[in-house]
């Protein structure tokens, strides 16, 4: 009997054979593990997202979620009030609004990067991924410099969920709480004495006399350092393995800078860290011979649908002259993904400083530990070896 677990460390380490079986012979499919329908091929995704009207994120969009963010952010809401959270903030996401973030983020990542010019071995993720991505975020956050270590370690384990309770565990929502009362410290702060960062951006933004309120703000400044530190940390990791892992790549990534802007497409397709989220039936829904009832959860597995040879073919092969147009790696619709281009700006310039220190590598251990994590996907070490 044919099952799927999102819960199960094998998921976490390789869930494409059972994507593709979902995909081929499942569509919509009742996991009693997750205890909600798994839609996995990409055209029942991308309707899904684009009818938020039925597939709400009101109550919640991780596929564990975390106590009282359902109904409260910008990712756990649906318009019109979630329009307004994002429009709220969205200004400063813009290219308008990153300006001025490129030559900081260059340099800290040239900074680190020098550290690993004498090693012959290190760790990716500990000793280049870790280190930038939360300075990285803190200086367009705006967050104290010095703190980044233990935001990183909170922000990591927030997304975690325990394989074996199927739920939040104790040390997961303590990580919630501690950083809901880092982010009122910070804001506090950020409206005492305004800077050019972020938070004090969407703090103080007004649209027609509308701002966030207290609750608001404080949710924004947590998701985003979620968002942020996680899903750029755990993107940066993906693409860091699939660049070792295919050498020809590397080597044109390295020869030419610019092809990392299509390799980055390419990783976000073939292996995103953020493999799955959910949303909750506001009606029934019939689909491939099942029918869905309103109130139920629906994992949409964005992972498998960007392996789905229905719209990509060869999927299983990465390729980065693809240019794969339409890929889930930052989700779709209206809860599209808002760090998008900062994403795409930190990680290109990360690759190119880390490649100036290291051009060629290979993996120094082939078996990985994976995060365990419902949600996201991406592992906990990442050795490499200079070739
Ligand atoms: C490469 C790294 C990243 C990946 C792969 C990623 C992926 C995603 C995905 C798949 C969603 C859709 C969630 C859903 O369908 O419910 C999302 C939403 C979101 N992301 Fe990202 N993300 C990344 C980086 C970031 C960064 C750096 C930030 C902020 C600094 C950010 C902020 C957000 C926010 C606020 C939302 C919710 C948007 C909304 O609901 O309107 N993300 N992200």
């Amino acid at each position: 009997m044919f099952r799927f677990d999102p819960y199960a460390p094998a998921i976490d380490a390789d869930p494409f054979p059972a994507y593709r079986i979902l995909r081929d012979e499942y569509p919509c499919f009742w996991s009693e593990d997750a205890q909600m329908w798994v839609l996995s091929r990409h055209s029942d995704i991308l309707t899904a997202l684009n009818e938020w009207r039925t597939y709400s994120s009101a109550k919640g969009n991780l596929m564990t979620e975390l106590p009282n963010r359902a109904g409260a952010t910008l990712g756990t809401t649906d318009p019109p009030r979630h329009d307004r959270l994002r429009g709220l903030i969205q200004h400063a996401f813009t290219r308008r609004g990153l300006e001025g973030l490129g030559e900081p983020m260059r340099q800290i990542a040239a900074d680190i990067a020098d550290e690993l010019r004498g090693c012959e071995e290190f760790d990716f993720i500990a000793d280049f991924n870790a280190k930038y991505t939360a300075r990285v975020l803190f200086a367009a956050l705006g967050l104290p410099v010095g703190d980044e270590e233990v935001v990183r370690r909170n922000a990591v384990l927030m997304v975690q969920s325990d394989p074996v309770t199927r739920a939040k565990g104790p040390e997961h929502i303590a990580a919630y709480n501690w950083m809901r009362d880092y982010a009122a410290e910070i804001i506090a702060e950020r409206r005492a004495r305004p800077q050019n960062d972020l938070i004090s951006h969407f703090s103080m933004a007004e649209i027609d006399g509308d701002r966030l309120d207290e609750q608001e703000v404080l949710l924004t400044t947590t998701t985003l350092i979620m968002a942020g530190v996680e899903s750029l940390g755990g993107f940066l990791a993906m693409f860091g393995l699939n660049l070792a892992d295919h050498p020809e790549a590397r080597r044109s990534a390295v020869a030419d800078p610019a092809v990392l802007a299509d390799a980055i497409e390419e990783s976000l397709r073939f292996n995103t860290s953020a493999q799955r989220f959910r949303r909750c039936l506001v009606e029934d829904v019939e689909i491939h011979g099942q029918t869905m009832r309103a109130g139920d959860f629906v994992c949409l597995a964005y992972g498998s649908g960007n392996r789905d040879e229905r719209r990509f073919p060869n999927p299983d092969v990465y390729d980065i002259a693809r240019k794969p147009r339409g890929h889930l790696g930052f989700g779709g619709g209206v809860h599209a993904c808002l760090g998008a281009m900062i994403a795409r700006m930190a990680v290109k310039i990360a690759m190119e400083e880390f490649h100036k220190a290291v051009p060629d590598y290979v993996r120094a251990e082939q078996n990985l530990k994976w995060m365990p994590s419902s949600t996201f996907r991406s592992p906990l070490k990442l050795m490499l070896r200079r070739c």
